[in-house]
């Protein structure tokens, strides 16, 4: 195969949740570039219909759906309206999240249940309804960010961390059970990278000298940076990739 083909997502039908802001809206924008229809997934109505409308300036076909990936009857909604628009879906980034960090001894417990809810049933919901429809089409490509967190604990981390470890083994779950329908599910999991989700975290001298401190490569991770393995695990070249997390962290993980 060409090294063009190996690597095409023209044209292809690619749902991101988290669409409106951050990660999510970054992957937007460049798949977009790449010539995919992009339909943009978040909750606030106002900044996704902002996005998409910037994506669309840029000559970027888009389709956004307001919806809360906790609520199973607005996803699978969500997903009706994608197939009556396009026909098919042909990929699935899970990238809606929240983070929650609070002493454990004292962790709200509603708390803990949002993150929960967002992180790891968010992404089941999602991956259930799309998966509904690829096991129809017979393929599909599905990656979930997961984060550097899915493999270590830290302090204050009742939920972020054990949502994301999870995300990791539901990701395996799905590659085993969907592995003969042709549909692949990886997971990309990124060290920190500057966005709304951390921002606060990252203001603070300390944390973010410490942050830094633990990657090798002595920067954040950049948005950019996850653009080259979204695109090899959406494409043909990784067809024969599944269950697999891809540490984009600048080394974090191998010290
Ligand atoms: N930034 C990092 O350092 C980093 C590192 C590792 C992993 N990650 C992971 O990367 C993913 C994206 O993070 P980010 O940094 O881009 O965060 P962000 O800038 O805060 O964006 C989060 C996105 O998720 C959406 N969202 C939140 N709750 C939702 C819900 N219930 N239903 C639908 N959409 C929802 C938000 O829109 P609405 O609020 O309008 O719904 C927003 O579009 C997350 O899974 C995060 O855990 C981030």
């Amino acid at each position: 195969m060409q090294i063009e083909n190996l690597f095409n997502v023209k044209d292809s039908v690619i749902m991101i949740t988290g669409a409106s802001r951050g990660i999510g809206k970054g992957l937007a924008l460049e798949l977009g570039l790449m010539g995919a229809k992009i339909v943009l997934i978040s909750r606030d109505q106002n900044n996704l219909l902002g996005t998409a409308q910037e994506l669309e300036t840029k000559g970027i076909t888009t389709l956004a759906i307001s919806t809360d990936v906790t609520d199973s009857d607005q996803v699978k909604s969500a997903v009706d309206q994608v197939v009556e628009r396009f026909g098919r879906i042909d990929g699935l980034i899970n990238s809606a999240g929240v983070v929650g960090l609070q002493p454990i001894a004292e962790f709200d417990e509603a708390l803990w249940d949002q993150v929960m809810a967002v992180n790891l049933k968010g992404t089941f919901l999602t991956c259930k309804w799309v998966g509904a429809q690829m096991l129809k089409q017979k393929g599909g490509k599905i990656i979930n960010i997961s984060s550097v967190r899915g493999l270590q604990g830290r302090r204050n981390d009742a939920a972020y961390a054990p949502s994301k470890g999870a995300v990791n083994l539901l990701t395996k779950s799905l590659a085993i059970e969907w592995a003969e329908d042709n549909i692949n599910v990886n997971a990309i999991a990124p060290t920190f990278t500057l966005t709304d989700i951390n921002r606060d975290l990252l203001a603070n001298e300390e944390a973010s000298n410490w942050v830094l401190s633990r990657i090798p490569k002595k920067r954040l991770g950049q948005i950019e940076d996850l653009v080259g393995s979204v695109i090899f695990l959406l494409s043909p070249a990784s067809d024969f990739v599944t269950g697999h997390i891809l540490y984009v962290d600048g080394g974090w993980t191998a010290a």
